[in-house]
């Protein structure tokens, strides 16, 4: 049943939210679960339509996986996996699924999954991946649109990655594990959620050392000795980044609790830059406007962390599309992702994109109409933008909205927008 969203303009957000856990984090974690055939529990797990299925295609490998969506706690028990090969259905429905090539190839010697496909940021080549897993000495065989890799034994390599690549530093860090001797991983990815992927490994019985620099060092293991493994996901940045640009935007004064201000200092700095408090603390971090004060526009470069997070681009363009001025934004990571732009013209917005840069005007105010959602963050950055719109902003494929935000409209609802969910006929 597809669904919409109903936004009336809502005053200023008021009150405080609580983060969940970060997506991007628990998706590897869950893959980095078929490692061991020692069950584990993870804690703050957000209940996210993405989440569910990571689970369904860890159980089509013979995975057990029990979800108490409640607490937030999710069991895994790999200890009987029953197929290396992973459907191009399971597969086709999320891109982070090819995750669970490393920790099949590591701990069987094979893996077979489908290439995964494009989507609406970009054509999403998994290159880098396979490049790390054939540096470990795997054999990768392209055929009918599945790529198979398979070693009798991986060896610890020197591996220097072109970019840094989030999955592929994931997927080749797990895929090192048991590999005889040590792996060193260059030039690779430093975000949160990698550090948190390289604390549950080393929770289970991995030698991971480096997360969140550069560099990473992965000792091989023979196996993984039998413990009792709980761990807890960290808050999601860009869930919490997407709060408190929903705070700017409506010139609220919004609480978040159970965030790691650490991880949200790229959008703090930015918030601040165009004019908008933001406090931290034991309590979390306070985002509040001055009464009097406008926003003003500032540029904007998406980078790898610790730089601004590309997953934040988006809502940030929304912020912009009211700023007084003009504001540069540069997309550096993925090669399309202004998929945004269209439908916030389609509100009023004065933006021209020139290349990776779109140059957005700030306007008064936007105008709410019917716009779509094509992807996650550019979804969510359309509800922020009709959060402050003149009328009713009608958004559908909040499907796209679902797959990152937990019950976002009636989070925000609870924050004083006026969000209605209804049928989309
Ligand atoms: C992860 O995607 C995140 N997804 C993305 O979040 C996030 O935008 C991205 O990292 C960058 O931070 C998950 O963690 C599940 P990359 P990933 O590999 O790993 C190129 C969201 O909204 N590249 O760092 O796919 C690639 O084309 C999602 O939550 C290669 O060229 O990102 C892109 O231009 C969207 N070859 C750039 O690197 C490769 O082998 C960054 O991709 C791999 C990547």
């Amino acid at each position: 049943m597809a669904e919409k969203f109903v936004i009336e303009p809502s005053g200023a957000l008021r009150g405080t939210v609580e983060i969940g856990g970060a997506k991007n984090a628990v998706l590897p974690v869950i893959a980095a679960a078929i490692l061991s055939e020692h069950p584990c529990t993870l804690q703050n797990v957000p209940n996210l339509s993405d989440v569910e299925a990571m689970c369904i295609l860890t159980e089509s490998l013979g995975v057990k996986t029990v979800a108490d969506k409640n607490s937030g706690v999710l069991s895994i028990d790999a200890s009987k996996i029953n197929s290396l090969d992973a459907s191009y259905e399971l597969v086709g429905k999320l891109r982070a699924s090819f995750l669970i090539m490393g920790p099949l190839l590591a701990r069987f010697g094979r893996a077979k999954v489908p290439l995964p496909g494009g989507c609406a940021i970009g054509s999403r080549p998994v290159d880098l991946h396979l490049k790390g897993f054939a540096a470990l000495g795997a054999e990768i065989d392209h055929s009918h649109g599945f790529v198979t890799a398979s070693a009798k034994k991986l060896k610890g390599a020197k591996i220097y990655l072109d970019f840094p690549s989030v999955g592929a530093t994931e997927n080749i860090m797990m895929a090192a594990v048991f590999a005889s001797g040590q792996t060193i991983l260059e030039n690779c990815a430093s975000e949160p959620e990698i550090v948190d992927l390289a604390n549950f490994l080393n929770s289970i019985g991995g030698k991971i050392r480096g997360a969140g620099t550069d560099t990473i060092k992965i000792d091989g293991v023979v196996q993984l000795e039998p413990r009792t493994v709980k761990h807890s996901i960290i808050p999601d940045r860009i869930e919490a980044g997407t709060f408190m640009i929903a705070a700017a935007l409506t010139r609220g004064d919004v609480t978040l609790s159970n965030v790691l201000a650490d991880h949200v200092k790229p959008v703090t700095a930015k918030l601040k830059e165009v004019n908008v408090n933001v406090e931290e603390g034991d309590f979390g971090v306070r985002v509040f406007c001055t009464p009097s004060a406008e926003i003003i526009a500032a540029d904007l470069k998406t980078l790898p962390y610790p730089g601004f997070p590309t997953d934040m681009q988006a809502q940030f363009m929304s912020l912009m599309s009211t700023a007084v001025g003009t504001s540069v934004i540069t997309e550096t990571v993925f090669e399309n992702r202004f998929m945004q732009v269209g439908e916030l013209k389609r509100m009023g917005a004065d933006i021209k994109i020139e290349s990776r840069s779109a140059i957005v005007e700030g306007v008064p105010r936007l105008t709410g109409t019917q716009v779509a959602a094509s992807d996650l963050r550019a979804g969510a950055a359309l509800v922020l933008a009709a959060l402050r719109a003149d009328g009713a902003t009608e958004i559908s494929g909040i499907h796209h909205i679902d797959r990152g935000y937990d019950c976002f409209d009636s989070r925000l609802n609870q924050l004083g927008a006026k969000i209605k969910r209804t049928e989309n006929v």
